[in-house]
């Protein structure tokens, strides 16, 4: 069932930009899939398969890392853009296990030809980069995503056009392998990659995926030129951005809605709302600093409660209480005309739920969140308490219907950051959400 296009009615030709505010995990896929019926396509401009978003309705249970959530909707135009990096094996295993159930992938699927490819290469030394930092690791995915942005970066990338470019493809291939090969034997002592494998192996992705490598970007303000209306789906979340983010815990794009301008080739004039996913309290999977971070037993029962384990890697994730210095920066980068509230029943059997309102700094008061990492221990976390609901509000569709406390909560995160909730979810199924 299709709740969104009776509720959320967007102003006719109307792009939306849907971003995570926190550290990523907050649900995005899920309000998605929500709101993307009312929109002809959906574009992702940042990240690879670091990425994992679940999508349930009914009994079927969707895990999407690459492909947008709107292909789980029939007659949607879905976008990979040329910000993202791309590792086509995992691509192509997506999409072949979407289509066991039962998912339509045709020509509604369109992969940028300037977006990078992730090697095994770039695997190989993200893992062995890791290992090497022992307990100052950054806790990546190990996917690749890092030193396939470097090597992008660095100008010496395999595109995704490059695939059907055979000599392109063969040169570029060599020339990376010539230089990660010694890095990897010599720094890390792995094993190297023989680039005549890699280039077969390449090649025949290249012909898999030939019929849909484009010039995304044409394609997309060829949208926008025909008035179809545009879904901007972020990855990760805004303290994941390598610039914005708690740097150098961090991921290795512009998941800020800054992002879509570049990722996809849009002029600012046509994102025109941005709606943030926020989690109704905090989590992040990965090391780096997390100032209301639950070490307790509260953590494990927000952990447990709420299912806080990866969908890429399945990795325990940290949690803690709802951070407001934190979301007033993140409205501040991304300009959040509206917020998304996730998970507010991961919350019904806490009798107090206290909410961290600003930091203590060096015995000044901080509404933002602290911009340097080196000095977090430094920053005090202020919190207000609020009083929990102890009642279940799994599943209710009318905020009306919530406890008085629970609105009380919901009313609270809008007068502190400024910004309207217009949706509550209540529960992971579509159906279990409450349009405001
Ligand atoms: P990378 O993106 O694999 O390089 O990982 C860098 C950091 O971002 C690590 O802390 C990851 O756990 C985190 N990260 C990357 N993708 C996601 C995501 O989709 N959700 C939450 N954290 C993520």
């Amino acid at each position: 069932m299709l709740v969104s296009g009776l509720f959320f009615m967007p102003v006719k030709n109307q792009n939306l930009a849907i971003i995570g505010a926190q550290w990523g995990d907050e649900g995005k896929g899920k309000i998605v899939d929500l709101l993307c019926g009312d929109f002809d396509v959906v574009a992702r401009f940042q990240g690879g398969h670091n990425a994992g978003h679940t999508v349930r309705f009914g009994e079927h249970h969707f895990s999407l890392h690459l492909v947008p959530s709107g292909i789980l909707h029939p007659h949607k135009l879905c976008i990979l853009g040329n910000g993202m990096v791309i590792d086509p094996q995992a691509l192509l295993n997506e999409i072949e296990s979407l289509r066991s159930l039962g998912v339509q992938i045709d020509d509604n699927l369109r992969i940028s030809e300037s977006a990078h490819c992730i090697l095994p290469f770039h695997a190989a030394l993200d893992v062995a980069r890791e290992e090497a930092a022992g307990p100052a690791k950054i806790g990546t995915t190990g996917r690749g995503i890092g030193p396939a942005y470097e090597t992008k970066v660095s100008r010496y990338g395999i595109r995704i056009g490059d695939l059907i470019n055979p000599p392109a493809l063969k040169e570029k291939i060599d020339l990376a392998c010539a230089e990660k090969n010694p890095v990897l034997e010599s720094v890390y002592g792995k094993p190297k990659f023989d680039p005549r494998e890699l280039y077969d192996r390449y090649l025949a992705f290249g012909e898999i995926l030939r019929d849909r490598i484009t010039n995304t970007c044409l394609l997309i303000n060829e949208s926008i030129a025909a008035g179809r209306p545009i879904l901007f789906e972020g990855a990760q979340g805004t303290f994941l951005d390598i610039d914005h983010g708690t740097y150098p815990f961090v991921t290795s794009s512009n998941c800020v809605v800054g992002g879509i301008c570049t990722g996809l080739g849009v002029a600012p004039k046509h994102i025109h709302s941005v709606t943030a996913v926020v989690k109704a309290y905090t989590t992040r999977v990965g090391g780096g600093p997390f100032p209301t971070e639950l070490t307790d037993a509260m953590g494990d029962h927000l952990r447990k409660r709420g299912n806080e384990y990866g969908t890429t890697t399945g990795r325990p994730r940290r949690t803690g209480w709802l951070d407001l210095p934190l979301l007033r920066s993140a409205s501040m980068l991304n300009g959040i005309d509206r917020i998304a509230l996730t998970k507010l029943d991961v919350l019904d059997d806490c009798k107090e739920i206290p909410v961290c309102t600003s930091y203590k700094v060096r015995g000044s008061t901080w509404q933002t969140f602290p911009a340097t990492t080196l000095a977090h221990h430094e920053y005090e976390p202020v919190y207000k308490v609020l009083k929990g609901w102890n009642r279940s509000t799994v599943g209710t569709r009318n905020f009306d219907q919530l406890p008085d406390e629970a609105r009380a909560y919901v009313r609270f995160i809008e007068d502190e950051t400024r910004c309207p909730i217009s949706i509550i979810s209540t529960g992971p199924r579509r159906e279990e959400t409450i349009l405001r």
